[in-house]
């Protein structure tokens, strides 16, 4: 970024200097998508080793007509964090929507993918939604009263912890309305090889994506940090069923930000992700704690991920 023209983004800086300030070396995972990070997922979701992406897309190609007639046509399709919308079409075009809303925080991301999609579907009516799905929104007012499919692919809730991602879901349930319903992606527990190789692909792409991160803090928080010095680990912690990634410092550094100085020891690991993965009873147990019941489930012949769909339901009185 241009420090002479953009602004600095004031929480982004905070977080960063939390980070080595108070010694607790963690750093939100939302801070990887600039537009460096943002394409450099793009090309993580063509690597041999990332199947989630490659398994969904079948699985949408594959089922989305049996997905439409246990939901109906004619909803308003409301999409979570829709970035590039490239599964949709396959939805789309099985569902046939009244509407479609894609979600997404980044405007331009989304102005330029709603065109794209236009382009596709040129009768549907797209209505872009700049905003943090992470709270209760605001549905346009074309679409309140149509009944909805809220569509949350990607795994993207196992970049959450479980309680963070319990919160959206009931943000969800506000959002879309009792009698909603909604298509989700888990990514599945499988072996520790595939997982591992899947965030440290031989190629260097994901560790690119994460490197970038330090790139961005010395592009936008006038910081000097020898990027060359860290390097991008992925392991697998079993006992919370995730991936995490970090970033280890290869031998002792020393960087400014903002005019502040710190050090960093030799091994010293920022945790900068964590990508959880779901058993199907995890999955409907999380659903359920967010206000929502599971309809019906699709997975791959390896069981490497699943798609669920599930009802906002008026809440029963349990014994
Ligand atoms: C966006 N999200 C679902 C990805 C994942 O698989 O957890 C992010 C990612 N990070 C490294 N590789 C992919």
């Amino acid at each position: 970024m241009d420090m002479t023209t953009s602004r600095v983004d004031s929480a982004f800086k905070d977080d960063v200097l939390r980070c080595f300030e108070r010694e607790i070396y963690a750093i939100p995972a939302r801070w990887l998508y600039d537009r460096q990070g943002s394409e450099l997922f793009e090309q993580i979701t063509d690597l041999a080793e990332y199947y989630p992406t490659r398994t969904e897309t079948d699985l949408l190609k594959r089922y989305s007509a049996e997905v439409t007639e246990m939901t109906g046509s004619n909803r308003a399709v409301i999409e979570f964090g829709s970035g590039s919308s490239t599964k949709t079409p396959h939805l789309l075009r099985a569902a046939d929507p009244a509407a479609y809303v894609p979600i997404d925080i980044s405007g331009e991301f989304l102005a330029h993918s709603a065109a794209q999609l236009q382009q596709q579907f040129p009768d549907l009516a797209i209505y872009p939604l700049e905003a943090d799905f992470m709270r209760r929104l605001n549905l346009p007012d074309e679409v309140k009263d149509m009944p909805k499919l809220g569509f949350f692919p990607g795994s993207t809730i196992g970049n959450m912890i479980a309680r963070t991602s319990v919160d959206l879901l009931r943000f969800m349930r506000e959002t879309l309305g009792l009698g909603s319903q909604l298509l989700i992606g888990f990514d599945r527990v499988k072996d520790t090889d595939t997982l591992v190789a899947a965030y440290d692909d031989s190629a260097g792409v994901t560790a690119e994506f994460s490197l970038n991160l330090l790139h961005r803090i010395n592009r936008e928080l006038d910081s000097d940090i020898a990027v060359d010095q860290f390097r991008h680990v992925a392991v697998w912690n079993d006992l919370f069923a995730r991936i995490e990634i970090y970033l280890e410092a290869q031998s002792d550094v020393c960087f400014s930000i903002d005019n502040r100085s710190f050090n960093l020891a030799k091994g010293q690991q920022i945790h900068i992700e964590n990508s959880h993965k779901y058993g199907l009873r995890d999955a409907r147990l999380m659903l359920r704690a967010g206000g929502w019941s599971p309809v019906c489930e699709w997975s791959d012949e390896r069981d490497y991920f699943s798609l669920v769909l599930a009802k906002a339901d008026a809440f029963k009185h349990a014994p």
